[in-house]
């Protein structure tokens, strides 16, 4: 059978580059934070971040030439945290998300971090998945985190990330991504 007429050959999503944000990529990032997430950052806070913050590491995901996903960390010493993290609402489900969470664990990883740490709403129980599949466990709840709904935060964390259990874990889900 020709591979195009295959369903499970059809349905392999194209691959993902993931590359570090330039300034260029504000207008497409912003794009997918717009349709991603009930509030925004402020207006300059990406090029901010880019520019000025020498402990923030902030990616995207092209297919092609466009961009689907970015995601970024600040990695202070051994701490690490996720700032932001999305995928194009077109384009969910196909591991991109997974594939940039990868990267932006391995960055820290790379950087000496032991810790990694979020915020996610407690009724983002799609993300709480992703981040449990990858070693984070709830730690604690912050109360009325989100000022647009009240609603709260979990507050989870992946520890030991240098460790020989967690390098083999990462392995294991890397492997399972190719
Ligand atoms: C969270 C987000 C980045 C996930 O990206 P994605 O590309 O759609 O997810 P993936 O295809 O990589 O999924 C990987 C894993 O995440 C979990 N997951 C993702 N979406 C899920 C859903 N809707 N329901 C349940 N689990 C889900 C699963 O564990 C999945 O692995 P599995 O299929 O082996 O179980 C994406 O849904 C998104 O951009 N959401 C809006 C922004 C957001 O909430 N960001 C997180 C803020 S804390």
């Amino acid at each position: 059978m020709k591979l195009d007429l295959d369903p499970a050959h059809a349905s392999v999503p194209e691959p993902l580059l993931i590359e570090a944000m330039q300034l260029e990529d504000i207008n497409a990032v912003t794009r997918i934070e717009l349709l991603s997430f009930s509030t925004q950052w402020p207006h300059d806070a990406f090029a901010n971040e880019l520019r000025s913050n020498k402990l923030a590491h902030y990616f995207v995901g092209r297919v092609g030439s466009r961009i689907v996903a970015y995601g970024g960390i600040w990695v202070i010493l051994e701490d690490s945290h996720v700032t932001t993290i999305a995928v194009d609402p077109d384009l969910r489900g196909r591991r991109y998300g997974e594939r940039l969470l990868l990267h932006l664990l391995d960055k820290a990883i790379e950087l000496g971090a032991a810790w990694m740490t979020l915020e996610v709403r407690e009724s983002n129980v799609g993300a709480q998945q992703l981040y449990q599949k990858y070693g984070f466990t709830t730690v604690t709840t912050r109360k009325s985190y989100y000022s647009d709904n009240n609603e709260s935060a979990l507050v989870m964390w992946a520890g030991n990330l240098q460790g020989e259990l967690y390098r083999a874990r990462l392995d294991a889900l890397r492997a399972k991504l190719r």
